[in-house]
Formats: structure tokens, sequence, C-alpha cells
């Protein structure tokens, strides 16, 4: 690993434990995925051991493995509508509104099921990932039905994007959910939540990685430590 990248993880880290932090005994927690949640994971692990009692619903298959390794007890919507606190990392967060583009890791729809049903969702990332508008660097993840998904990617391209079906070893990568993953490159995004908006209703698309006004506050590692911004 080059010295950048050690520095880049040990930023995630840093937000993550910040954040970490804000639980409470008996909260009901949001698991987020990637691998900055995934430091929030272990974190949250050792207090876990440490004694504290807690449940967590897991945003994805693999975090929810994760979860069962470190020994964190999970839990679910059967038991519980609403999350207390959900700890999530994001591709992108605007500087103003603290919007978000998610789902580089393909877990956007169960990430944005947990977002919504959580009092608080408090997002970690190191600070490459703040920008002053969405779309700056990163595509939009929009997960659509594998049937005609040539038509809805069609329908994308009407919107001004340039698409491409995510791909994993030669074949179409699939979510937890069985689906695809159109990744989205808007050439500027002005109005983020007219966007997802009109995404949302092209037919054949389940969810985009456009989250809006579900962020309640973010965690950023940074050089001088933990830097918070809250809505
Ligand atoms: C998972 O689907 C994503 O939304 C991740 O939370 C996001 O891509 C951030 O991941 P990293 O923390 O690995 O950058």
């Amino acid at each position: 690993m080059s010295a950048g990248d050690a520095e880049t993880e040990r930023l995630k880290r840093l937000a993550a434990e910040a954040a970490v932090a804000e639980i409470e005994g008996k909260m009901v927690v949001g698991l987020g995925t990637g691998s900055t949640a995934a430091f929030a994971l272990e974190a949250l692990a050792r207090r876990v051991a440490g004694g504290l009692q807690i449940s967590g619903i897991p945003t994805s298959e693999a975090t929810a493995a994760q979860a069962r390794r470190l020994g964190i007890p999970l839990t679910d919507f059967a038991q519980h509508r609403r999350i207390d606190l959900t700890i999530d990392g994001a591709d992108e967060i605007e500087r103003r509104t603290l919007h978000l583009i998610k789902g580089r890791g393909g877990a956007l729809l169960r990430e944005k099921i947990v977002a919504s049903a959580s009092r608080r969702v408090v997002i970690v990332a190191d600070h490459s990932k703040l920008v002053d508008r969405l779309g700056e660097r990163a595509a939009v993840p929009v997960e659509i039905v594998p049937f005609g998904w040539q038509l809805a990617v069609e329908r994308l391209e009407v919107l001004g994007a340039t698409v491409r079906l995510r791909r994993a070893q030669d074949q179409p990568f699939r979510t937890d959910g069985g689906n695809y993953i159109a990744d989205c490159a808007f050439p500027s995004i002005l109005d983020a939540p007219e966007l997802e908006r009109r995404v949302g209703a092209v037919l054949g698309v389940i969810e985009s990685g456009l989250f809006i006004d579900l962020a309640t506050g973010v965690v950023l590692g940074t050089p001088e430590g933990p830097k918070w911004l809250r809505r």
C-alpha cells in the first residue's frame, strides 16, 4: 500500500471511530456498507465486546457477514421499524446540502431503505469525498431491473447521462437483490432533488444512489482530526 493510500485508510478509520462514539446502549443501529463503514463495524465490535448492548440492521449481505464474524448482534425490520442511528459511507457529499451519491459498493437500495427509517444518519468518509456539487467525480449508480435493462439504459441516456452497465468478472454485476447497476455519469448536476425524481420515474429503475435530505450529519477524516458537518 502506498503512503497516500495508508493515509486515506487512517482518515477513514478516524471518521468511523468518531461516529461510533455517538452510539449509546440499547440503540438500534443501521450498519453501512463499504470500506469506511467496515472500520465503523470494527470500532463498534470493540464497544460490544466491552459490554455495549445494541442491535444492528445491516445494509448488505457483506456487512451482515462482517457483523456476524465480529460478534455484533443483528436484528431486522420485523423486530424494529425505526433505527436510532445509521453509520454509512458515501462516494460524494455535497458541502452545502449534505446530499450524497452512494452505491459504488452496489448496496444503495438497502442503504436507502435503512437511511429512510433512521432518526439520525451519520456519514463517514475521508475528506476527499466532499464536493461543491454532486457529480463532480462520481457517477450516480442506479439499480435497474434486469428484464429489458437496455430500455432503462436508453431512457437514462435521454436524461443526459453517459451510462455504463456495471460488470464483474465479465458478467453484469448483481446486487444483493439480484438486480443490475447502471452507472450514470451526468455532466453537471444542478438540481439533485429534481434529478432523483426524474431518474426514479424511469420505468425499470428501482432506486438511484442520489440520497437527498437523508444525511443528518457527516464526519470527515481530515489530517487535523475528525471534522463534523451537520444539517
Ligand atoms: C456502498 O454501496 C456504498 O454506498 C458505500 O457506502 C460507498 O461507496 C462508500 O464506500 P467507501 O467507504 O468504501 O468509499
